[in-house]
């Protein structure tokens, strides 16, 4: 059996038991003192997923703590002996899911809740035999992802998705780094365009798409949101976007393709990402207003929903034992800082990766380079830096690398190849085409390649698809 796992969230995707939880808690607050506390199934399903210190503070906030903590353990202790004696409502088709699924995947339980909640799930139901293990934050204290990390790192999954309900679960699976397979019959919702079933007998379906389909896993079409938007100077943007199931997957030298909100222009525009955080789930991108596309961006504000396609493209190879030049030129630079991030994350020191920023005139994004690399900069006009090119920069400070990544014009990354060909340095460039498709389907955003291309069998690449990064030889620019 192939190593792939199913990480189940429970309420709301396995079972519901709100009504007997409801049931087991009102017998507790009835014997409270003073206090007059009726709960129905659906209070119960509003604060399903939450820590329970988190839900106490919720339904009581104006309990003194040293009263309310105690409180709600009697409640959890009725809980658990309540539902080992009466269960919860199981999803239809449950059995004979598991059942399906237990001959290609290892399956596991792994909750936000209390010790023994999920024993009295598999105790009630008789269910311990389809599971091969379980975990709940009350057994290990952590939050959700870290319990997600731990089930897929010491059962050797060499691949994995988590089965959940609401936008926690969402986010705890991204956080982990796995994909999220959303129970839309469940309590909550997640961003439109996440993978969703809409009855649990459709997940063996999902699951063999996922782990045995032919189409690229990582890549998602959201309906994100928009954290923030910013002008960093006129006509460059700068806007953070809420994507967890994105975020996830991206890395350096990928982009995203940015849909506007307007339905009558179809075509997404590709824009590379600026920013990574897995943790928080955003992207940051900076773009220049360029014509209808991008204009329509610079519209969007905080809080707006935004549909992007992503993550796109291969991204830079990263070597940690080199001397590196990030080179960027106009709005070539916003890729080249995740990159800086990534290396100094890798235990770069700050003065063996070189950001060579080049710009007609204003500056933007340098200072964010800072904390990671040694900043360079040219202008054109003189005003700041070496007056000229990012080559004329790099001879007038005598800098030297062993490898280069670079994003910028055309005749830009021309000349650097000309450059790392006759210095004998690696060099990988970021190469920029109008898009179609995004995806490597329509052929309309080729360059001419120095092999013949497998896809096409003539001397072509796809941007979109092959790239957008390629090492420098690969390439006629
Ligand atoms: C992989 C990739 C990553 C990119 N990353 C960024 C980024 O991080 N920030 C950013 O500002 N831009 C980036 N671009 C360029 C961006 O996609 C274009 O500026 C955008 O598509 C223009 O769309 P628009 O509707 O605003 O302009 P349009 O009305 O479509 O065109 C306006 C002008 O821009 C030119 N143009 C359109 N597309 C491109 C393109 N791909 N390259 C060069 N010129 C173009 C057109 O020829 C025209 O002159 C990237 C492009 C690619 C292929
Ligand atoms: S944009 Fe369609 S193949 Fe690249």
């Amino acid at each position: 059996m192939s190593n792939y796992g199913i990480l189940f969230d429970l309420d709301g995707t396995l079972w519901d038991s709100a009504e007997h939880v409801a049931t087991a808690w009102n017998e507790v607050f009835a014997q409270h003192p003073g206090l007059s506390l009726t709960l129905t199934a659906d209070d119960i399903h509003g604060v399903m997923g939450m820590l329970l210190p988190d839900i106490a503070k919720k339904l009581l906030p104006d309990m003194p703590e040293e009263e309310r903590t105690p409180l709600f353990q009697r409640a959890m202790d009725n809980e658990i002996a309540t539902l080992e004696r009466l269960g919860g409502e199981l999803y239809p088709n449950l059995v004979e899911t598991l059942t399906e699924l237990r001959k290609k995947y290892k399956l596991y339980i792994v909750s936000n809740c209390q010790c023994g909640y999920i024993e009295s799930f598999l105790n009630h139901h008789n269910m311990w035999q389809y599971f091969d293990g379980k975990l709940a934050a009350g057994d290990t204290g952590l939050p959700k992802w870290d319990n997600i990390k731990k089930v897929v790192e010491d059962e050797k999954l060499t691949r994995s998705i988590y089965v959940g309900d609401i936008y926690a679960d969402y986010m705890a699976a991204s956080r982990a780094g796995i994909r999220f397979i959303h129970a839309s019959y469940g309590f909550g919702t997640v961003p439109k365009g996440t993978i969703s079933i809409p009855s649990i007998d459709a997940l063996p379906q999902a699951a063999d798409a996922f782990f045995f389909g032919q189409e690229d896993k990582m890549k998602q079409k959201i309906t994100a949101k928009v954290v923030s938007q910013e002008k960093l100077c006129d006509g460059i943007y700068s806007m953070v976007i809420e994507a967890y199931g994105i975020a996830a997957f991206a890395k350096a030298g990928q982009f995203i393709s940015v849909y506007t909100n307007d339905g009558a222009h179809l075509l997404p525009r590709p824009i590379s990402l600026c920013e990574v955080d897995k943790f928080a789930g955003t992207l940051r991108i900076v773009y220049r207003v360029a014509g209808f596309g991008t204009d329509a961006f610079s519209k969007y504000q905080a809080g707006d929903p935004i549909e992007i396609l992503g993550p796109l493209g291969n991204g830079f190879p990263t070597r940690s034992d080199a001397k590196a030049f990030l080179i960027g030129g106009g709005i070539g630079i916003p890729p080249m800082l995740e990159m800086a991030k990534k290396l100094s994350a890798q235990g770069i020191a700050k003065e063996n990766i070189m950001a060579v920023l080049g710009y007609r005139d204003v500056l933007f994004l340098n200072e964010d380079f800072a904390p990671y690399a040694t900043v360079v900069i040219a202008t054109e006009d003189g005003s700041a830096g070496t007056k000229g090119n990012v080559l004329n920069a790099i001879e007038a400070n005598d800098l030297t690398a062993d490898v280069i990544y670079a994003c910028g014009p055309t005749p830009m990354l021309r000349a650097i190849k000309a450059f790392a060909e006759k210095n004998n340095i690696t060099c990988y460039v970021s190469m920029e085409e109008k898009m179609a498709c995004g995806v490597g389907a329509c052929l309309g955003c080729v360059c001419q390649s120095v092999e013949v291309d497998d896809h096409s069998q003539v001397h072509n690449k796809r941007i979109c698809k092959d790239g957008p990064v390629f090492d420098a030889t690969e390439v006629v620019l």
